[in-house]
């Protein structure tokens, strides 16, 4: 006798679709049987689609430290109620993780408010931690993570987002800086994530803007243009040829920068990029609407540079889709262009604004499978564990009605403010039931299991 049935849905696989029942025993799926076993407990599915637990490897909740802009408690229920089943947490908190006790805290402080599955990045500074990194690894981070193209407040080691001259700032490392740190990374054996915008170019084109212009979206595009981040794209992938280091792009954002990934995919350098659906469905003709709410580092850019990104996920050259879910205080989001924070919140709309292009004929379901589970789960060494619906993974797993057009409010989601860029726009399917290593976390519109996370240790055996 089975715990748990999911029965009478379509499966969705990266292979296709496949009608069939699914059989749950503990924290484990045990079979897919077209035939109907015996369970204690049974899911309706008919009519609906069964697709693997969303994994998000890019997420900003902001505990400890700045809980007033989100916590983990709020960041993990938005997620549950977007069919996200485990999250990767980046480091920028306060206290960031830089170092072993920082890592410890961390874990022990997030673990009581996970509602879905966890790892944590650690931060990557550069030869200020390179020492840590072992210790961070040995600690089962998930990865490193380098913000290359921010400066640090000295003080509190906070990313700094709209720099001024007189700022007491860290800079990133300079490119021997980043050799020395892909060494450092190559040796942990866990892979180093860049955010990658030039620094120099991006402070030289600031330092020529007039305060007093008006603040377009043109200027501010002006200001980080694609070349900014296609050089700093170019550089990583050129040291990481030659440290052997596993090197993850992490939102990417330009036409060019698809080009630059391709040709050192090509070229064998052990290199994977993410794109996010800010990039794959908003562009500068959406500022008048959205406003600063669409202000995010490297920002979105023009419906050329969309186009290219959603071609190289449909090819292949960028391997997946994240959420970069950075959310803010509503005051701070409220400010102009220049002065508001970077970052907005996606993690609970990121699933159904993806179905929603499946439905417009630009992805298919089968890539659905690919780019929001399999892929982040074979880039972090998670599958077979988690990352696809097969027996012996992890129970994770998203039910959607396909046919239950609804429309975006941030009021009714489930991040701290009510903030979303996507407010009022109708997507067409819904994610109605999230279920984590076999316990129902979201079904009927509530949580059903609160805290029903767990910390996933990276480099340990997984399975
Ligand atoms: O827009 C962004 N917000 N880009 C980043 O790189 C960081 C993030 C944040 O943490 O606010
Ligand atoms: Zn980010």
């Amino acid at each position: 006798m089975w715990d748990l049935g999911v029965e009478g849905g379509t499966l969705v696989t990266r292979m296709g679709l496949i009608r069939a029942n699914l059989y749950v025993q503990g924290e484990k799926l045990g079979a897919i049987s077209v035939e109907r076993q015996r369970s204690h407990r049974s899911l309706d599915a008919r009519e609906r689609l069964v697709l693997p637990g969303v994994i998000d490897t890019h997420l900003h909740s902001r505990d400890p430290g700045l809980t007033y802009k989100e916590d983990f408690d709020h960041a993990t229920r938005a997620a549950a109620f977007g069919g996200v089943t485990t999250v990767l947490e980046m480091p920028n908190c306060l206290p960031p993780v830089t170092d072993l006790g920082s890592f410890e805290a961390r874990r022990a402080h997030l673990l009581p408010q996970a509602h879905v599955d966890f790892g944590l990045w650690a931060l990557a500074l550069g030869d200020a931690n390179l020492a840590e990194l072992p210790r961070l690894a040995a600690a089962g981070a998930c990865g490193f993570k380098l913000f290359w193209g921010y400066a640090l407040d000295r003080r509190t080691l906070a990313l700094v987002y709209n720099p001024a001259p007189d700022d007491d700032v860290v800079p990133p490392p300079d490119d021997a800086g980043l050799l020395r740190l892909m060494d450092a990374v190559q040796a942990t054996g866990r892979p180093l994530a860049i955010h990658a915008e030039h620094r120099g170019l991006n402070a030289a084109l600031i330092a020529g803007v007039d305060p007093d212009a008006p603040d377009t979206y043109a200027e501010f595009l002006r200001t980080r243009p694609a070349l900014t981040e296609a050089v700093a794209v170019e550089t990583a992938c050129r040291l990481a040829q030659a440290t052997g280091v596993a090197l993850h792009i992490v939102h990417l954002t330009a036409a060019d920068s698809v080009d630059v990934i391709r040709a050192a995919r090509a070229r064998g350098v052990d290199v994977t990029a993410e794109t996010c659906p800010q990039y794959i469905t908003l562009s500068d003709e959406d500022f008048p609407r959205v406003g600063p709410l669409m202000k995010v580092y490297p920002p979105v850019r023009t419906v050329a540079d969309q186009s290219a990104l959603r071609r190289g996920l449909a090819d292949g050259t960028i391997a997946y889709v994240a959420s970069d879910h950075a959310p803010h205080a509503t005051h701070e989001k409220q400010g102009s262009l220049w002065t508001a924070p970077a970052g907005t919140p996606v993690v609970e709309t990121m699933l159904p604004l993806f179905l929603r292009l499946v439905s417009q004929g630009v992805f298919t379901l089968e890539d659905v499978a690919r780019l929001l589970s399999y892929a982040p789960a074979r880039r972090f060494g998670l599958y077979p564990r988690k990352g696809a619906l097969e027996p012996g993974s992890d129970a994770d797993l998203v039910i959607v009605n396909p046919d239950h057009p609804w429309t975006i409010r941030a009021a009714a989601a489930h991040s701290k403010h009510p903030l979303s860029p996507w407010e009022g726009e109708t997507v067409p399917m819904a994610v109605e039931t999230t279920v984590v290593r076999g316990q129902v976390v979201v079904a009927d519109g509530e949580l059903q299991t609160p805290g029903a996370g767990t910390f996933l240790r990276f480099g340990a055996p997984l399975s």
